[in-house]
């Protein structure tokens, strides 16, 4: 085991965290541990607990904790003193990631993307996504969708769908009309013939936009699924309307929900993708944004930011790229293990007289139980057992499996056995049922 560069008196204490820290704190209220280490699908907390991640820092870790590789590739490249910091100079590191992403991802699917990278986040990706849509197009409007999450500054934020998080923001959120998401009202009414309807008609109130925006699954809306035929319906709705189709794939790209992009199977082709979370595959802060090449109309230095670009990142981005998904083989691996979670979580559905549903598609699957409190008292459960898995939907009702992509079979058996272990405890313990 190395050693941790932390110093070995530092005992823990978690009353620090109430005393300096912001009330804004969030995940570790529900996983009050302090974790000293991490490898693949585990961590490890101060007094000798060890957890199986079923969260996977909201899949920025798919490949895991820590992967050897890619530690590897990143102390090598900090032992030669290689550039931590560079704006967005040219770097060999910037090069090899440019070259890898070119070689192992655009070219073998038949994608032209020019690649931009803004700041170091998720909703970084998608404000120069919205920002390069309304530019090009010289409209405002953007097409959002209900539940759809897309990162907190403001702009981003308008396009999000949950009104906790859009209360947060102290200012009116505009330039965003917001439409149903597919199925949102159920198998028989298709949501994307409404927008086409409400876009040809010129008295529906609704403004031409410039850009049609959404996850092909929705991370933190529930785990809702659109279709490949509705993905293709609204790509030529955006195409018909001189709308740009933007995909964000924060959190469902890299390989969690198919493919490294989430939409390849559907057969579109996205004017704009956002990317970041497991992009650097360490959980390393990176993003990007792809783009037709049409669509470069950026004067240079016209969207700026500090941190564009993070050449330990780009070691680490490049690595996993190299080693994940030069060939197939990574995707197909993918595919069986999303197949074992499916028949677990189908499983736990049985076990529970089908009252409740399975949501989601690949690695990105979850359990809707109906309500917030059951899927609280579930992951509270599986937290007890050593199993650490977080809540979705507008209600927090969809216990969310985000495991590792990279986990072994037989571990991944043991954290979906904890799972329907918690099930049973949380819908046997009558305080919780009585809470309803
Ligand atoms: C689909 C999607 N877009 C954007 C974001 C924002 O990413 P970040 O938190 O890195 O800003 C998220 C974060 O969960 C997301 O799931």
């Amino acid at each position: 085991m190395t050693l941790s560069p932390i110093p070995s008196n530092t005992k823990p204490d978690i009353s620090v965290y109430e005393r300096v820290e912001s009330n804004v704190r969030s995940y570790c209220r529900a996983i009050p541990r302090q974790f000293i280490r991490a490898e693949g699908p585990w961590m490890y907390d101060s007094k000798g607990g060890r957890y199986l991640d079923f969260l996977s820092g909201c899949s920025s870790l798919n490949y895991g904790h820590n992967h050897p590789v890619l530690k590897q590739a990143l102390l090598d490249y900090i032992n030669s003193d290689g550039v931590t910091h560079s704006l967005d100079m040219h770097t060999n590191a910037k090069q090899a990631f440019l070259e890898e992403l070119e070689a192992t991802i655009l070219k073998p699917r038949g994608l032209e993307y020019k690649v931009m990278f803004p700041g170091p986040t998720g909703t970084n990706a998608v404000e120069a996504a919205l920002k390069l849509a309304r530019k090009v197009t010289g409209r405002s409007n953007v097409i959002a969708f209900t539940n759809g999450f897309h990162g907190m500054t403001l702009g981003s934020l308008a396009c999000t769908g949950n009104e906790g998080k859009r209360g947060g923001a102290g200012v009116t959120l505009t330039d965003v009309s917001h439409e149903p998401f597919d199925g949102y009202f159920g198998d028989d009414i298709d949501t994307a013939d409404m927008l086409e309807q409400r876009l040809n008609d010129p008295s529906s109130g609704l403004d031409p936009a410039c850009a049609i925006l959404l996850e092909t699954v929705q991370g933190e809306g529930g785990l809702n699924v659109a279709s490949p035929e509705w993905l293709r319906k609204i790509e030529r709705i955006a195409r018909a309307h001189g709308a740009l189709l933007i995909i964000d794939d924060v959190q469902a790209g890299c390989g969690r929900t198919e493919g490294f992009f989430s939409f390849e199977k559907s057969g579109i082709k996205p004017d704009i993708v956002t990317m970041a979370k497991s992009l650097s595959g360490m959980g390393l802060p990176f993003a990007l944004t792809f783009f037709n090449p049409e669509l470069d109309q950026w004067n240079p230095g016209e969207h700026n930011g500090t941190f564009r670009g993070n050449c330990h990142a780009f070691v680490t981005a490049t690595a996993a790229l190299r080693h994940f998904w030069r060939t197939d083989s990574f995707a197909a691996d993918i595919q069986r293990r999303a197949d074992l979670l499916a028949k677990s979580l189908e499983q736990i559905v049985a076990d529970h007289n089908g009252q409740f549903k399975v949501k989601g598609r690949g690695m990105m699957l979850g359990i809707d139980v109906g309500s917030g409190k059951t899927a609280t008292a579930i992951t509270r459960a599986a937290f007890q057992n050593g199993l650490i898995i977080e809540t979705s939907g507008a209600e927090d009702e969809v216990v969310k499996v985000l495991a590792p992509l990279t986990i072994d079979d037989d571990v991944f058996t043991v954290g979906l056995r904890i799972l329907r272990h918690a099930f049973h405890t949380a819908m046997s313990e009558n305080k919780y049922l009585a809470a309803e």
